[in-house]
């Protein structure tokens, strides 16, 4: 029988690595793809024989290509999760737009945007060939492009607003393979990228207080809604925004 494999960018990440090892509890074979290879190999140790570790620099075509050629000896690749993701703070603080510049904002697009949008049309062509049974593909946002953000900056917000556009515009195109899409919206999740936040933004447990559940979010926090998201069970879900924020942001 072939395996289901579930390529998770960023994998090696705060959140992408949990994300891998829910997946392996779901019983996928997990691709932890992440640009930092030495982190993606510890990750994928952990988790035993159904993970394996790959680099991939989601900016880069061919190197996606790559990625999904690897993955395909394994098994047909029916998950997507695209969790690479940069927040860039040059100095350590929040920069504004008049001194945003270019090079910050093109990088925030590249791995942001861009890498969703190669990963994620990387997925479709393979599936064109040869179509996977609950194929499933999960977008990551931020509360920061729904709400304008207190902490990241423009360029992480547009970027990501990108990325949920473009998630509606994919779920649309893909749905008569009989996939689905659908962006998890993270709010304030305890990892290294919100952490280097906090020199510029003040303390994370004052801001906890602000969160009506009362604490920042943890990555299991995403892993566990990602998990449903690509369950059999959700299968009649696709184009949605899935907030998991403690209730940061009610729409
Ligand atoms: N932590 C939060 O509060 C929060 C909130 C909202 C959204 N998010 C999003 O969740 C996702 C995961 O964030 P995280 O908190 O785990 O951050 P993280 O910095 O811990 O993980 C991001 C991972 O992406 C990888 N990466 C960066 N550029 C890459 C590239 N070009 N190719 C391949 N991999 C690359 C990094 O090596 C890292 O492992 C990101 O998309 C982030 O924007 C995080």
């Amino acid at each position: 029988m072939t395996k289901n494999v579930a390529i998770v960018t960023g994998g090696s990440g705060g959140i992408g690595a949990v994300v891998c090892s829910q997946l392996v509890k779901s019983g996928f074979v997990v691709a932890v793809a992440d640009m930092n290879t030495g982190e993606a190999k510890k990750v994928a140790a952990v988790l035993g024989g159904n993970a394996f570790p790959w680099q991939v620099d989601v900016t880069q075509e061919l190197s996606v290509k790559a990625l999904f050629d690897q993955a395909e000896t394994i098994g047909a690749v029916s998950v997507l999760i695209c969790a690479a993701g940069v927040l860039i703070l040059p100095g350590g603080e929040r920069p504004l737009i008049a001194d945003m510049n270019i090079d910050t904002w093109e990088r925030s697009f590249a791995v942001n945007a861009r890498g969703s949008f190669l990963c994620s049309r990387e997925f479709l062509l393979r599936c064109q060939k040869r179509p996977v049974d609950h194929g499933r593909v999960i977008f990551i946002g931020s509360s920061a492009a729904q709400l304008g953000g207190y902490r990241s900056s423009s360029a992480y917000i547009a970027s990501k607003s990108a990325v949920m556009g473009f998630a509606k515009a994919y779920a649309r195109e893909v749905a008569h393979l009989g996939i689905t899409a659908n962006v998890v919206s993270p709010g304030l999740i305890d990892t290294d990228m919100l952490r280097s936040t906090v020199g510029s933004s003040g303390d994370l447990e004052i801001t906890a207080k602000s969160i009506p559940l009362g604490r920042i979010g943890t990555a299991q926090d995403v892993a566990g809604a990602i998990d449903y998201l690509v369950s059999v069970n959700a299968g009649y879900i696709t184009g949605s925004v899935i907030d998991v924020n403690g209730g940061y942001r009610m729409q």
